[in-house]
């Protein structure tokens, strides 16, 4: 058989900025005007195959890691995340990061820090002005700095971890400067690493995080505690070897970047979204734990904070029929697979009900992703974002600021509340 592309929109920059102004309504036209499977051509990315069939989806998911690259699509990554970050490797070394950090990321693990999260929760929302507008997203990203400083780095010295958090705050602003961006795309990646101004900007924080790992390390009972780099600490590989000190810091920066802001954005959609249903609000109050569990498969269903995953093809790969080049990109769009009529009658309701009877399929549910390239924060994501909806809706009453629902706007690579989540709250009693 030939290789060979399924159709789509040509290359060129009305292509370019219609993915990046409005993603939502492009995504959609060219899935009406090209079919279930076509070609995305962006400015400096090889071809992406955008798949929304549930079985290409899981042909994908299930595929062969050394066919189907994640690591490398990233190359940008580097200079912050470091040359060992899991996100960034592929094969053997990728499968090794992965194994030594499953164990603090496991769903029963998490239940140890529900207490954590819901302190961080009302410690933020007691800051909330009342009787005012304010948006809510930046508050999300407070608490889910909070958590992460605590439940990850384990910093338990108060002004310690005040002055780890506002390191990583800075750091993380800088981060998704998109002169940032810009500038490091144009130097490439290792010389944007050597850098004066990365340096500048990424040396408070890696100082910061060496000394949280090097006193860890000194921490007599560092081997029964339950943060995540206490753990990263006593693991051991297969040929009984611990991670290094510049592994520590390269996976601490990867687990920053990729669950910060992503579960803020969350949390701001779950409440742009509930906001704007009264009765839902009520239900939750009431502690009705399935239907909260189901607010949040519906969140992520209807407003995937990632709108889509991509691996690299390194061999031909037949899918559906087609055999795909080498050097291409495969991509299921979670967007489009949330929005599929035939697995979500009315796809454009938000529903939560939908998921009380039937529970997330693992080809059609995908806002994390799948495989051997899961998320590995998905159950961190999942509690953090319960429990802080429980302490929300027990703490104030919120109300939209504009009735209007709003539209998605793109940050870095998230989809976001374009107007932050705007509400009002009062106290709830
Ligand atoms: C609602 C919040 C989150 C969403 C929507 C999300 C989504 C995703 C997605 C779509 C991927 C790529 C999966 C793939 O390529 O198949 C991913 C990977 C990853 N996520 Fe998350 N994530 C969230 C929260 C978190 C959190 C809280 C952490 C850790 C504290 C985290 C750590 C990671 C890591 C380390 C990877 C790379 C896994 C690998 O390459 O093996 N994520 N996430």
């Amino acid at each position: 058989m030939q290789t060979s592309l399924p159709p789509g929109p040509g290359g060129g920059p009305l292509v370019n900025l219609g993915w990046l102004l409005r993603p939502v309504p492009m995504l959609e036209r060219w899935r009406r005007r090209y079919g279930e499977t076509f070609t995305l051509r962006l400015a400096q990315e090889p071809p992406w195959v955008v798949l929304t069939r549930p079985e290409d989806v899981k042909t994908v998911f299930q595929g062969d890691p050394r066919l189907l690259h994640a690591g490398e699509g990233n190359p940008i990554l580097g200079p912050i995340l470091g040359r060992n970050s899991v996100l960034l490797l592929d094969e053997e070394r990728h499968l090794r990061q992965r194994k030594l950090m499953l164990p603090p990321f496991h769903g029963e693990r998490m239940k140890r820090h529900v207490d954590t999260m819901a302190e961080a929760a009302r410690d933020e929302i007691a800051r909330w002005p009342s009787g005012t507008p304010f948006e809510l997203h930046p508050h999300m990203q407070a608490v889910t700095l909070e958590v992460i400083t605590r439940v990850v780095f384990g910093e338990r010295d108060a002004q310690r971890a005040a002055v780890l958090r506002d390191r990583l705050r800075d750091f993380l602003e800088f981060g998704t400067r998109p002169s940032v961006f810009a500038r490091m795309a144009v130097m490439g990646a290792q010389r944007a690493a050597d850098s004066r101004f990365l340096r500048a900007a990424m040396d408070p924080v890696d100082e910061a995080v060496h000394a949280v790992i090097g006193r860890r390390r000194g921490e007599a009972d560092v081997d029964q505690r339950e943060d995540v780099l206490s753990m990263l600490i006593s693991a051991r590989d297969e040929e009984g070897r611990p991670l290094s000190d510049e592994e520590l810091r390269d996976e601490l920066m990867t687990l920053l970047v990729a669950g910060h802001e992503t579960t803020a954005t969350a949390l701001a959609w779950a409440l742009e979204r509930l906001v704007r249903a009264p009765h839902m609000l009520d239900r939750l109050r009431g502690g009705d734990e399935e239907y909260l569990d189901a607010v949040v498969h519906e969140t992520l269903r209807r407003k995937p904070v990632l709108p889509l995953v991509l691996r690299k093809l390194t061999e031909p790969m037949e899918l559906g029929g087609r055999l795909l080049p080498a050097g291409v990109a495969v991509s299921p769009s979670i967007y489009l697979v949330h929005h599929r009529p035939d697995v979500y009658p009315d796809p454009y309701a938000f529903r939560p009900e939908r998921f009380l009877d039937e529970p997330p399929g693992t080809y059609t549910w995908i806002p994390f992703g799948g495989g051997i390239r899961r998320c590995l924060g998905a159950s961190f994501a999942l509690t953090e974002m319960k429990v802080v909806l429980r302490e929300v809706v027990q703490a104030v009453r919120l109300q939209p600021a504009d009735p209007r629902a709003e539209p998605v706007a793109r940050r870095a690579i998230t989809w976001t509340p374009a107007r932050g989540a705007t509400v009002v709250a009062a106290p709830a009693r």
